[in-house]
């Protein structure tokens, strides 16, 4: 069993071992949503229901946080940590959780019975956004989170020998690092309502490539770093624009 954010969880060597620096992605997702519902409830438009609902009829994409059911995705799951610290902290968010691994997934799942947040996480098996096909419409998350494998190639076979055990796919980046990132912030942006925000833990020399990156796509605005408890860039926070 490891503890993260306070959660006894089960690890097994099909799933990386959730790390202390993680809980940064954690800590930055709640700071956006609390900010993001925040604004909200100063924007002029105090609509009636019916009013909100007319405006969503006219365009598929809403700017307004789903605030009484955000939608979250946690692309690259593994054991779960992550979407299930979410869901205790967001007692009504509706998260997919996703990972190429079944075995993860498996681990994920008991987890998620473990701290009685199963029934508002659905566990999806695939490469990325192929995962939650049908059930993200375009434009309708609030939230995308992911720690995915950022660890360039060349410097898998260099990390520490307790690192090595771990599922060489959760920790493989491809060749700089980014594969994996690339594709998460070119494929996002379609799925996230304007407004929302894409998270992503990056690794500690990554904040430059991963905001160029963010700039290029014109989806973005610009991004946010935090840091982790020893001040290294953690975790990338980037609202989505509109259009
Ligand atoms: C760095 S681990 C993160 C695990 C967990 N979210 C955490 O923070 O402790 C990355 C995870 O991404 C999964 N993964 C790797 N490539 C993927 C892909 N293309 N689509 C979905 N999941 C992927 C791996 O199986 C692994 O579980």
């Amino acid at each position: 069993m490891r503890e993260f954010w306070s959660l006894s969880l089960a690890v097994s060597s099909g799933v990386l071992v959730p790390r202390p620096e993680t809980e940064t992605l954690v800590e930055a997702t709640l700071a956006v949503w609390s900010e993001m519902t925040a604004e909200a409830s100063h924007e002029p438009r105090a609509a009636s229901r019916a009013q909100r609902a007319e405006s969503r009829e006219l365009s598929a994409e809403s700017r307004e946080p789903s605030a009484e059911r955000p939608t979250i995705v946690e692309l690259c799951t593994g054991s779960g940590a992550v979407a299930i610290a979410l869901a205790t902290e967001i007692p009504t968010a509706r998260i997919l959780a996703t990972d190429v691994s079944w075995r993860a997934l498996r681990v994920a799942r008991a987890n998620a019975l473990a701290h009685a947040v199963a029934g508002r996480i659905a566990f999806l098996r695939g490469n990325l956004w192929q995962a939650v096909n049908g059930q993200a419409p375009a434009g309708s998350v609030d939230l995308v989170v992911a720690n995915p494998p950022y660890v360039p190639t060349r410097d898998v076979a260099t990390l520490m020998p307790e690192i090595q055990w771990e599922p060489r796919l959760a920790l493989d980046g491809g060749a700089d690092g980014l594969r994996v990132q690339r594709d998460i912030i070119a494929t996002s942006p379609e799925r996230i309502r304007p407004g929302g925000c894409l998270l992503l833990e990056i690794g500690a020399d990554q904040a430059e490539a991963i905001l160029a990156l963010l700039g290029k796509t014109g989806r973005f605005e610009t991004g946010r770093i935090f840091r982790d408890l020893a001040g290294r860039p953690r975790v990338i926070a980037a609202r989505r624009r509109d259009g």
